[in-house]
C-alpha cells in the first residue's frame, strides 16, 4: 500500500524501531510518536534493545519507522545488526530519523538503501540536529552540549520533528541528506572512519571512584561490560554509545586520564537531564 492510500485509511499503524545511547534519539522518536498520534495514527515505539518478534511487528503495521544516532556517518553497529533482521515485505512505506550533534549528511540514505531490496519504500527521512554526546579527548577537546544549551536545541529539533510528522500526514516525499553536500560529507566521513567501531578509540576504564554498583553492566546495550574480582572490564564489542560514560552514577568511567577533569569534560546529561 502506498503512502497516498494510507492517508485515506481510518487507522494507520506505524511501528517505530529505535536505538538511543544517551537519550537524544529516544526523545526524538517519542516526540514523533506524540505528533503522529495527534494526527490519529496508531504509533508503537520499540527499542531495538528489547526482545521482540520482529516479523509480527512488521506484519502488523502499515508503515515502518526507524530512528538512530549518527556515529561518524554510520548507524551504530547494534542498529545495523538490527536492520539485517528486518524481514522482506511488500511496498511498506518507510520513515526514518537520525539524530546528530552537528551535521548528519547522507547517513539515512546510506544506511537504509539496502532495505529497498526488501520491499521498504523510503518516504520521509529527516536529520535532527539535537546535541553532541561525544568527547574526543585523544584528538581534540570536543565538548558535549551543556545542559543550558540544550533547551534551545530541543526546541529546534521539535520543530523539525513537527515538519516530519506533517510530511508523513500529507504523504509528501521528503528525503534529506542526498544533495551534493550531504553525499560528500558522508563519503569523506566514511572514508576516514570505515568500520568506525573497530578502529575508534576504546579506552574506557573505571577509576578509583567505581564502587562496582553494576549500573554500567546492567545498562550497556551491547553487553560489553563485565566485572570480576579486579573490577569492571570493558570489552572490545563496545559500540561507543557513550551511555556508561555519560550516566555512571559515580562519574567513575573515563576515556583517558584527561576526562577525570569534570570541569573540562562534563558528561552529557541528555534531553531529560537524567539517565536514559
Ligand atoms: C561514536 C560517536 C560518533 C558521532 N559522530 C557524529 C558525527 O559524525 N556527526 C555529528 O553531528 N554527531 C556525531 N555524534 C553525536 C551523536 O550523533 C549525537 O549526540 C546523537 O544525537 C546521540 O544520540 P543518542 O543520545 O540517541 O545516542 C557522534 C556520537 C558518537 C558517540
Amino acid at each position: 500500500m502506498g503512502i497516498k492510500e494510507l492517508t485515506k485509511k481510518d487507522t494507520v499503524k506505524i511501528c517505530i524501531f529505535y536505538f538511543s545511547g544517551t537519550g537524544n534519539t529516544a526523545w526524538s522518536a517519542h516526540k514523533l510518536a506524540e505528533k503522529l498520534n495527534a494526527f490519529n495514527y496508531q504509533v508503537k515505539l520499540v527499542s531495538c534493545e528489547h526482545e521482540m518478534n520482529i516479523d509480527s511487528e512488521i506484519n502488523n503495521c502499515d508503515m515502518v519507522g526507524l530512528a538512530f544516532p549518527i556515529h561518524s556517518s554510520f548507524a551504530p553497529l547494534l542498529f545495523r545488526e538490527f536492520l539485517k533482521k528486518l524481514p522482506e515485505c511488500t511496498n511498506k512505506p518507510l520513515i526514518a530519523l537520525t539524530t546528530a550533534g552537528y551535521v548528519a549528511g547522507d547517513v539515512l540514505w546510506y544506511t537504509l538503501k539496502p532495505l529497498e531490496n526488501k520491499g521498504y519504500i523510503p518516504r520521509v527521512f529527516s536529520n535532527i540536529i539535537i546535541g553532541n554526546n561525544m568527547h574526543l579527548p585523544v584528538l581534540s577537546p570536543l565538548r558535549v552540549t551543556k545542559p543550558d544549551r540544550l533547551p534551545k536545541k530541543l526546541e529546534k529539533a521539535e520543530k523539525k520533528i513537527e515538519k516530519m510528522a506533517s510530511c508523513i500526514k500529507e504523504g509528501t516525499l521528503h528525503i534529506e541528506g542526498i544533495g551534493p553536500f550531504g553525499r560528500l560529507l558522508g563519503l569523506v566521513q566514511r572514508g576516514i572512519a570505515d568500520n568506525f567501531e573497530s578502529f575508534a578509540f576504546k579506552g574506557f576504564h573505571s577509576d578509583e571512584k567505581c564502587v562496582q554498583c553494576g549500573w554500567c553492566i546492567k545498562n550497556c546495550p551491547n553487553h560489553s561490560i563485565e566485572e570480576d574480582n579486579e573490577g569492571v572490564k570493558f570489552l572490545d564489542s563496545c559500540i561507543l554509545c557513550m551511555r556508561c560514560y555519560s550516566f555512571c552514577p559515580y562519574h567513575a568511567i573515563q576515556m583517558t586520564d584527561k576526562t577525570k577533569n569534570m570541569r573540562k569534560y562534563k558528561r552529557y546529561t541528555g534531553p531529560e537531564g537524567k539517565r536514559s
